[in-house]
């Protein structure tokens, strides 16, 4: 009884102590964390980083359906945008082609493309969130382009569409 009794105390002050340290190890984890910025988008401007989330819906939302989840597109249909030497060429046009679509036979990674890209974001951020998104992901770590940058980028009128009724 008095050996089980021992027994119980000390395994209280094991758990006692295991948690306590344990405890105390990722808070501090966390306020570095918040110090200094980690992750992928690290060494990028903090105005870039913020337009980040807003990429990602915009890729997820909109591109995949064509250029696929992997950024890696369909040969002969959809270029690639993961390690594309043709959007690594041009941010800028890359971005103009977000806004106002694309129609031109072009050569991505050596392969040639054809089809046509309609417009496929309204607005320069918008465009330039989706940009940056993709020249961080997929493989890429390519910089980044600025809202300056494409401040010489005219936004098309879109084609009338047949009245939704
Ligand atoms: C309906 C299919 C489709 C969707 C959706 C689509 N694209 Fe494209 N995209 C294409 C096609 C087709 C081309 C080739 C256009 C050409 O040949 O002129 C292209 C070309 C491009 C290019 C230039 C080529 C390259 O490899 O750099 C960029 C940049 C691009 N798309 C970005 C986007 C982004 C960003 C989105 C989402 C906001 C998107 N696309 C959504 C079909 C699509």
């Amino acid at each position: 009884m008095k050996k089980t009794a021992l027994l119980l105390i000390s395994l209280f002050a094991v758990v006692l102590f295991i948690s306590s340290c344990g405890g105390g190890q990722p808070a501090g984890e966390q306020k570095d964390a918040a110090v200094k910025a980690t992750g992928p988008y690290a060494d990028l401007p903090a105005d870039i980083q913020a337009m980040m989330p807003r990429g990602e819906e915009i890729y997820k939302t909109k591109c995949t359906v064509c250029h696929q989840v992997t950024a890696l597109g369909i040969e002969n249909v959809f270029p690639p945008l993961a390690k594309a030497d043709y959007l690594l060429a041009d941010k800028v046009r890359a971005v103009a082609q977000t806004l106002n679509g694309s129609k031109l036979e072009m050569t991505v990674n050596g392969k040639k493309f054809t089809q046509e890209m309609v417009p496929q974001v309204d607005t320069k951020e918008d465009a330039v969130a989706v940009i940056n998104y993709v020249l961080n992901n997929f493989g890429n770590k390519n910089g980044f382009v600025t809202l300056a940058e494409v401040q010489g980028v005219v936004i098309k009128p879109r084609t009338a569409q047949p009245a939704a009724k």
